[in-house]
């Protein structure tokens, strides 16, 4: 082993297992383009305090878990902890808001936070993720809902549940807030509990520890006390979600870690993961645009897919690839001018579509062909002085044992034949 370790808690994608991290990116990504969203591409860092105005000082991923540093021109800048506060940047930095609304990008990457490293839980992290801004319109955030779900069940996933919440609207807060803090008050909580209630009261709604459920069990939940408004736009995206057939579970103790959204708030969770077991999430966050200094208080919504976790589901499931990638068909030359030859044929078939790999090195007739077994692939071509010679070589079918000879300037037709017989299941 190499004295050099990948960082502490940041996994390495490589094949078969990579094949997962292509496919559920490529898959999300496919299920938001068909739904209208382009494709963005931000900076891995920012300037520190859009994510600290953006996403809430409040929140553990701003206080504990940025990656901040200052760069050689004593800039402070942080690696992006989350997607939503770069995009709403680029929105307004652009001006993109004064086009077509809303403004829906699409977004895939790595984000970073420093958390304590376990399955699941990674200081990089993949995500999917679409943001729909300018707009606030319930048959929206059914959409984002839909998106995501239509591209769990597009990756062959099912066991997986979507809950779901209101969070109201900054002004719905602080009358329910002031109710939950004095329900809090009475109640024997530890030290450390308290204080996160004085930050955030919300959050001991979402503790999981038996004791304080039970301490709780009968805590005023903000869903009963939403404004009409709020409370109609809850009901409007229930019933788009429930004539698109999206099942999921009112969980009015959702809580997301992040500080920005407002109403609609959502979290996909699979059951298979153990502790970490939240695939995805997202809201709408209607205040984040004035935060960051917008002129006007625009409204967006969007999801952030956890690509690592999809990948973990997917394993869960049995529905992981797990084959290493394989070419049709795999060449065997023997000596340098049979080398050369079939070199330029591999690229010409992989200039028709066709994924062709080589025995490369000298090893020998019978470790070549063994190679050729153990690549699985469908064919072997083989050519050795005598083939060049007699202009043909021989092809191989690698699953049967057959053999036959093509003529050297019709190989690559030949082939192109073969394989699109076989894709077909002819
Ligand atoms: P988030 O819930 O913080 O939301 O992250 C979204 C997803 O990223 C999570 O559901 C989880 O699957 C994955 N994830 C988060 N942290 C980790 C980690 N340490 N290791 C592995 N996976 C992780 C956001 O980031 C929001 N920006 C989503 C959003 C977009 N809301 C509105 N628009």
């Amino acid at each position: 082993m190499s004295q050099f370790q990948a960082p502490r808690g940041i996994p390495d994608y490589y094949p078969p297992r990579s094949a997962d991290f292509v496919r559920v990116r490529t898959t999300l990504t496919e299920a938001a383009r068909l739904a209208g969203y382009g494709h963005i591409e931000l900076p891995v860092f920012e300037d520190t305090a859009l994510f600290a105005r953006g996403v809430g000082e409040s929140t553990d991923v701003v206080s504990k878990e940025m990656y901040t540093f200052a760069d050689r021109g004593d800039r402070s800048v942080t690696l992006r902890p989350e997607g939503t506060a770069g995009v709403m940047r680029a929105v307004l930095q652009h001006g993109l808001d004064r086009g077509q609304l809303p403004v829906k990008l699409c977004y895939s990457g790595p984000f970073f936070r420093y958390e304590k490293p376990q399955e699941g839980r990674y200081r990089q992290l993949q995500q999917v993720g679409v943001e729909a801004i300018g707009v606030d319109d319930p048959a929206l955030d059914a959409e984002v809902i839909a998106i995501a779900d239509e591209g769990y069940r597009r990756l062959g996933l099912s066991g997986y549940r979507l809950e779901l919440s209101s969070l109201g609207t900054a002004a719905d807060r602080p009358a329910y807030r002031a109710l939950l803090t004095d329900f809090l008050d009475g109640l024997p909580l530890d030290e450390a509990t308290r204080a996160r209630a004085q930050i955030n009261p919300l959050r001991v709604l979402d503790d999981k520890r038996p004791e304080v459920r039970e301490l709780t069990a009968d805590a005023p939940l903000l869903l009963d006390h939403l404004s009409d408004e709020s409370a109609q736009h809850f009901a409007a995206v229930r019933a788009h979600l429930d004539r698109l057939g999206v099942a999921y579970e009112i969980n009015p103790r959702l809580v997301r870690g992040l500080d920005y959204y407002t109403k609609t708030t959502f979290e996909f969770v699979h059951d298979g993961l153990g502790a970490q077991s939240g695939i995805g999430g997202g809201g709408r966050y209607d205040g984040l645009m004035a935060q960051l200094g917008g002129k006007q208080d625009l409204s967006g919504i969007g999801f952030g897919i956890g690509v690592d976790r999809t990948i973990l589901a997917l394993a869960a499931e049995g529905v992981a690839q797990t084959e290493p990638p394989r070419c049709r068909v795999y060449g065997v030359a023997m000596g340098d001018a049979a080398k050369a030859e079939l070199v330029v044929i591999a690229a010409k078939l992989r200039a028709v579509g066709i994924a062709v790999d080589l025995a490369y090195g000298d090893r020998g007739l019978k470790g070549a062909m063994k190679a050729a077994d153990r690549s699985g692939a469908d064919y072997a071509l083989v050519l050795g002085e005598r083939e060049l010679a007699e202009s043909r070589i021989e092809l191989k079918n690698l699953k049967t044992g057959g053999q036959e000879g093509v003529s050297l300037s019709n190989a690559v037709e030949e082939i192109r034949l073969l394989v699109a017989e076989i894709e077909q299941g002819i």
